[in-house]
């Protein structure tokens, strides 16, 4: 077996290491039994970008959880599968491809992150079948999207019977209103972010309980997002169980804020 090169030596380019962390984290939580019911389970990191750190981080979260996952990073830019090939191990290779997951047998996730924002609205709905058809039965194709440094995060959790789930995730210390979270929303619902739309209401009403709870940020800004999470309970179908809400994370069902 190839050694595997530490994370912190890899060139990063511009890529900020442990920016998907966030991510990762609810993978990590949300698909752990699922992969390890899986016979050497495969996860695409679609559009890993310039540097295959995200890849490499994705990679060591998941064995900890999961230990037999195997993670192959796609790129449609070869030049960057070139440059990615020397930090393969036995678990993590690099291959060229796009939306058709390049013939890969039913990987059970795909994270493409940072990727559909880069493509029209109209070409997303269609991105997603192509992909979905592809996947594990089980499975889910993570579409989301982050600041540069990780810090606001969002993603769309899509199985193959269609979008599931919003996700925010927000970085709680220095947060000063989780609405900045509304410009880095998936190209599916970004453009929608204006008044009559679902999830329009859902971010000013976000925005409501944040300011209301004001009085509970003397405790931390963790108890100030755990009372928001519990009025959008009250308000919203919130997915997230309680132990979520310590991350800076929020999970709402996609029918109450799709389009
Ligand atoms: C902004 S980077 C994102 C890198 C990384 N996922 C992250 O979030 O830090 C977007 C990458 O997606 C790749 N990309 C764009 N369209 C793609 C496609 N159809 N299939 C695979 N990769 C694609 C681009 O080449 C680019 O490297």
């Amino acid at each position: 077996m190839r050694q595997q090169k530490p994370l912190g030596l890899i060139t990063r380019g511009t890529t900020n290491p442990n920016r998907l962390r966030r991510v990762d984290s609810w993978i990590a939580w949300k698909y752990a039994n699922g992969l390890r019911a899986v016979e050497s389970a495969l996860i695409v990191d679609l559009g890993y970008g310039e540097s295959p750190v995200t890849t490499l981080e994705l990679a060591q979260r998941i064995r900890e959880v999961a230990p037999t996952t195997r993670v192959i990073g796609l790129e449609i830019d070869r030049e960057r599968v070139t440059s990615a090939k020397r930090f393969e191990t036995e678990q993590v290779q690099f291959r060229e491809g796009g939306f058709e997951l390049a013939g890969l047998e039913q990987p059970f996730l795909v994270r493409a992150f940072n990727v559909l924002r880069q493509y029209h609205e109209s070409e997303v709905q269609g991105v997603w079948l192509e992909m979905s058809k592809h996947l594990h039965p089980e499975g889910a194709i993570i579409d989301g999207t982050c600041d540069e440094l990780g810090r606001l995060a969002t993603w769309l959790e899509i199985t193959k019977a269609g979008p599931q789930s919003l996700t925010v995730s927000l970085r709680l210390s220095g947060l000063s209103d989780p609405i900045e979270s509304a410009e880095r929303l998936p190209k599916a619902l970004i453009h929608h972010n204006a008044p009559g739309e679902a999830i329009h209401e859902f971010y000013q009403d976000l925005q409501r309980a944040w300011q209301s709870a004001a009085g509970v940020g003397v405790f931390g800004a963790r108890q100030r997002w755990r009372a928001t999470c519990e009025q959008m309970r009250e308000r919203w179908p919130i997915l997230s169980p309680r132990n979520r809400d310590r991350l800076g994370e929020m999970t709402v069902d996609w029918h109450a804020i799709s389009p």
